[in-house]
């Protein structure tokens, strides 16, 4: 029988104190139980930026940010560039690092046609980073990209150690799959949630760092030209349905997407991005 004011810890036992919750124990579960957790980003690289660039995310990051013009600026999870091209012009330079080769290529061939000399990047999985094989950096950005990683509790030492002067991460808000889940239950498919934002915040304040916790206000929702644009919007992962799936998906969309009769696209109010910024100060 679980008490009045007790919590289960770890399905084992009851607890009397909050603190002593696993919370990576619980990320750790969530993640495992997530089957579409593992995305082949690769495969995302070409239509990313257009994707990234449907709301005011980017703009709403850089406000937040704390940087000079001499600091040395880590991003992990860099991907194709639309967040490290514009930082490596505000700090004296960036170093990008991802697993995904594909969003590299893309990223190096911008900054080239762009002619940035102060951008270099690392190929490695985020969890393989350490101080020993990358140093110092002033500055830790890791902008969603946090979401999937195991283990989470060394990850996030690692990236406290490396940074100099501040980290930032954003993460996933509660409202972000708004319309996906709508539509996985649509089609009756209950699927695990990524972990929230508070098991970061928990995981971060049981190893002793008291972040600041910001949701972005991020203002617009997405638009589409076609009911095949928001298929391929980066976020239903149409791969992973099978061809029933894949219609009922077509039909859900028809269904919840409106016109604007000015501009012809296609949108939904709920269709829109939330992000949680994750901060602190060395
Ligand atoms: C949503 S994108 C974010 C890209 C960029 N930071 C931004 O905010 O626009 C996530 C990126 O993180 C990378 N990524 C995801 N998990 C990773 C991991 N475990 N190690 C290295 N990179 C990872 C992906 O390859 C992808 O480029």
């Amino acid at each position: 029988m679980i008490l009045k004011g007790s919590f289960i810890i770890k399905e084992k036992g009851i607890i009397k104190d909050p603190n002593d919750i696993d919370w990576v124990y619980y990320w750790k579960k969530s993640l495992e139980n997530k089957k579409d957790k593992n995305k082949d980003w690769n495969k995302f690289a070409g239509t990313f930026k257009i994707n990234a660039k449907r709301d005011d995310y980017h703009d709403i990051l850089f406000s937040k940010l704390i940087l000079d013009e001499n600091d040395s600026l880590l991003d992990l999870g860099c991907g194709e560039g639309t967040i490290t091209i514009p930082l490596s012009k505000k700090v004296k330079s960036v170093t990008g690092l991802d697993s995904a080769e594909k969003m590299l290529e893309i990223l190096n061939k911008r900054a080239k046609e762009e002619n940035i000399q102060n951008i270099n990047t690392i190929l490695s999985d985020i969890e393989d980073i350490s101080l020993e094989s990358l140093g110092h950096y002033d500055v830790v950005v890791a902008s969603r990209s946090l979401n999937g990683i195991l283990p989470i509790d060394e990850t996030l030492l690692k990236i406290n150690e490396i940074a100099n002067k501040y980290v930032f991460i954003t993460f996933f808000g509660p409202e972000n799959w708004k319309i996906e889940k709508d539509f996985k239950k649509y089609i009756k498919k209950d699927e695990q949630s990524f972990p929230e934002y508070n098991y970061l915040f928990n995981i971060l304040f049981n190893m002793g760092i008291y972040p600041n916790i910001e949701r972005l206000d991020i203002k617009n929702y997405r638009e589409y030209d076609s009911i095949e644009e928001a298929m391929d919007n980066g976020k239903f992962r149409p791969e992973l349905l099978n061809d029933d799936e894949k219609e009922k998906l077509k039909e859900f969309l028809k269904k919840i997407l409106k016109k604007d009769n000015k501009t012809g696209k296609l949108y939904n109010e709920n269709d829109k991005a939330d992000w949680i910024l994750i901060w602190w100060k060395k």
